[in-house]
């Protein structure tokens, strides 16, 4: 029985170094293998960045009375797989709600994308497309709008120095939710 035992080692110790080795070839081959296709889908991750704090304006920019002023948003773009310099991403019209709070508002109409404007002497928004109108907190202000949703608001920080940054986004038009557009 101890000679069957002798005559099995050799056979059993070469069956564990094949193994390990099929082992760490494994591993170094998966490694790279999962390092590459992290660099493939690079660009989706950066896509699913998508939505972070951009710097539109300054306080000091915006009028005391709560007047809204549009700015445009300027972001590096990214498709999926190249990178653009600076570039116009869309416009938000900022109002101050208070002496450190702004409101961001997207310029885009809910209903079928126009841009709508401020109207000062109403101090609403109206759509001149198919007439929807707009409070000036972005709520629909009256029944007859066609628009499915208030305009879209976005999230603001306001810095220490003075610095307007806005979450941005562009919003689907035409549906009651408020989906980012893809
Ligand atoms: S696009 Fe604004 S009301 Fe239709």
């Amino acid at each position: 029985m101890s000679e069957a035992n002798d005559s099995s080692q050799p056979g059993r110790r070469d069956f564990l170094i094949k193994a390990a080795a099929v082992g760490i070839g494994a591993v170094t081959t998966l490694v790279p293998a999962g390092a590459g296709l992290v660099t493939l889908l690079d660009p989706l991750r950066h896509k699913a960045k998508a939505g972070r704090f951009l710097r539109v304006a300054t306080l000091n920019s915006l009028p005391e009375d709560g007047t809204p002023r549009q700015f445009p948003v300027v972001s590096e773009r990214q498709d999926a797989w190249n990178k653009y310099p600076e570039v116009r991403v869309g416009a938000v019209y900022l109002r101050k709600t208070g002496p450190k709070e702004v409101q961001a508002i997207n310029v885009v109409c809910p209903h079928a994308g126009c841009f709508v404007n401020y109207q000062p002497d109403q101090r609403n928004y109206l759509c001149p497309c198919h007439n929807s109108r707009f409070a000036l907190d972005g709520a629909i202000k009256d029944a007859s709008s066609p628009s499915p949703r208030p305009l879209d608001t976005m999230e603001v920080k306001v810095e220490a120095d003075g610095a307007v940054l806005v979450k941005f986004e562009n919003y689907r038009a035409g549906i009651h939710e408020k989906i980012v557009a893809s």
